[in-house]
């Protein structure tokens, strides 16, 4: 087989073989195929699409490409839940504990943040002692002892996709759906998930700006599920403004406590009520939404979510103590309020400048390098909808950089990102599509 032909194959918009597919992937990992071709084939597939054959075919190829993570040794479904990235997206802190605590097994590989989009993996780091490696067989007894376990992830998970991923960045060719669909779902599928519920992003702050975007998207994925064997629900949420009010590592862990207390905002409570129930209903856990959302509630009410957070941080090696009272790992040289310049009502709230923002304090990276400081970020007190007068709080900045020259930007970041408008808003909805 010749890769030019391949190339040709898909450059005149014809479907190919689950062979040239293999022989892509394969070829490219070992690194007999160059990258200006791959980028050819990109290139050609940004154009043409990909059939939900060869999406499926692709995605199992670069699952295969590395390691894969078999799960068969813990009992019952294992159910794994993934973000298309957001802003203040704290919901696997959340989810994962409540969810365990409801018998659905979690056994989760995270990231790390990159840019304005935090990760989990960053998170839980902000949680003394905490440790993301664990060995397979620690991972393993985990889950199968405390229902839940959340590491990094692996060296070898997917480097096709690892490769294909940096060169779709320099390509222009990362904004393909086939070719994001099947990047997310590959890592999914390597890190040994039965059934997969995914919350796709809309909106200032998302990969998919559009609702039909984000809709394409979430079937593209769940299309692979159904081809591949693994259920899959995907739910399009709201990123026209960053989800719930943290932004920052500490600050997230402080917020997900508080929802684990049923004292969440809204908007992330309903996220993880949905997701939640979704996870449920795929791990036989529920007959149906309605009640698995009973049981999620059940389960903040009395408490048991926060108990199995604080079993599977000591489980980790992390200081559980930590979780009664949060405001000790959000200690900050100081406490910064930024203040609104004029009245009127909060319209939207930019999550990409926000998320910026929050990097520029510390709170995330600007390389892969970078450090990060994991008590910095911000808390907002205004969000989408609500009024606003000139000299209200719309956040405050925790810092550890304190001089005027790194605070002023920042303060200015914010302020842009709030959009006040005159006239009262209807804040967008928070949950738009259920995609089966
Ligand atoms: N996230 C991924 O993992 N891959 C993509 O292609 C886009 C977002």
């Amino acid at each position: 087989m010749r890769t030019v032909d391949v190339i040709q194959k898909k450059r005149d918009g014809q479907e190919l073989t689950s062979e040239e597919i293999s022989f892509l992937i394969e070829g490219y990992t070992a690194g007999t195929i160059p990258d200006y071709q791959m980028s050819a084939w990109a290139m050609a597939v940004f154009f043409q699409g990909m059939t939900a054959r060869e999406t499926a075919e692709l995605t199992l190829a670069m699952a295969r490409s590395g390691d894969q993570i078999d799960l068969s040794a813990i009992p019952g479904i294992k159910v794994d839940k993934h973000s298309t990235g957001g802003v203040g997206d704290t919901t696997t802190l959340v989810l994962a504990p409540l969810v365990a605590a409801a018998g659905v097994p979690v056994a989760k590989m995270s990231g790390r943040g990159l840019g304005h989009t935090g990760g989990t993996i960053d998170k839980l780091e902000a949680i003394p002692g905490f440790s993301v490696e664990l060995t397979e067989d620690q991972f393993t007894k985990q889950v199968t002892g405390q229902g839940v376990a959340v590491i990094g992830q692996t060296g070898n998970l997917t480097p096709a996709d690892k490769k294909l991923y940096g060169l779709r960045d320099v390509t222009a060719t990362v904004n393909s759906i086939p070719l994001i669909a099947s990047s997310i779902m590959s890592k999914k599928i390597a890190a040994g998930a039965d059934a997969i519920v995914l919350d796709v992003k809309t909106g200032n702050g998302a990969f998919m700006k559009t609702l039909e975007d984000s809709i394409k998207l979430a079937q593209a994925m769940v299309d692979i599920g159904t081809e591949v064997g693994r259920e899959c629900v995907a739910v399009i949420t709201d990123m026209d403004q960053p989800l719930g009010v943290a932004v920052g590592n500490g600050l997230e862990v402080q917020l997900a406590v508080e929802t684990l207390q049923g004292k969440g905002p809204k908007d992330l409570e309903e996220v993880c009520l949905t997701l939640g129930s979704y996870m449920l209903v795929l791990g036989r856990k529920a007959a149906t939404v309605e009640e698995a959302r009973t049981k999620l509630q059940e389960l903040i009410a009395n408490g048991s979510g926060l108990a199995k957070f604080k079993e599977f941080v000591a489980a980790q090696g992390g200081d559980s103590s930590v979780l009664d009272d949060p405001s000790r790992i959000v200690q900050v040289k100081e406490i910064i309020p930024v203040h609104a310049e004029q009245d009127g009502y909060v319209a939207s709230i930019t999550a990409e400048e926000i998320g910026v923002a929050a990097m520029m304090l510390g709170a995330g990276r600007e390389t892969k390098e970078s450090q990060i400081d994991l008590a910095v970020g911000l808390r907002l007190h205004k969000k989408s909808g609500d009024a606003v007068r000139k000299g209200d709080k719309l956040a405050d900045m925790y810092v550890n950089r304190t001089e005027e020259e790194a605070v002023a930007p920042v303060r200015r970041k914010v302020i842009e990102a709030f959009r006040i408008v005159s006239e009262p808003v209807t804040p967008e909805p928070l949950i738009y599509a259920i995609v089966t």
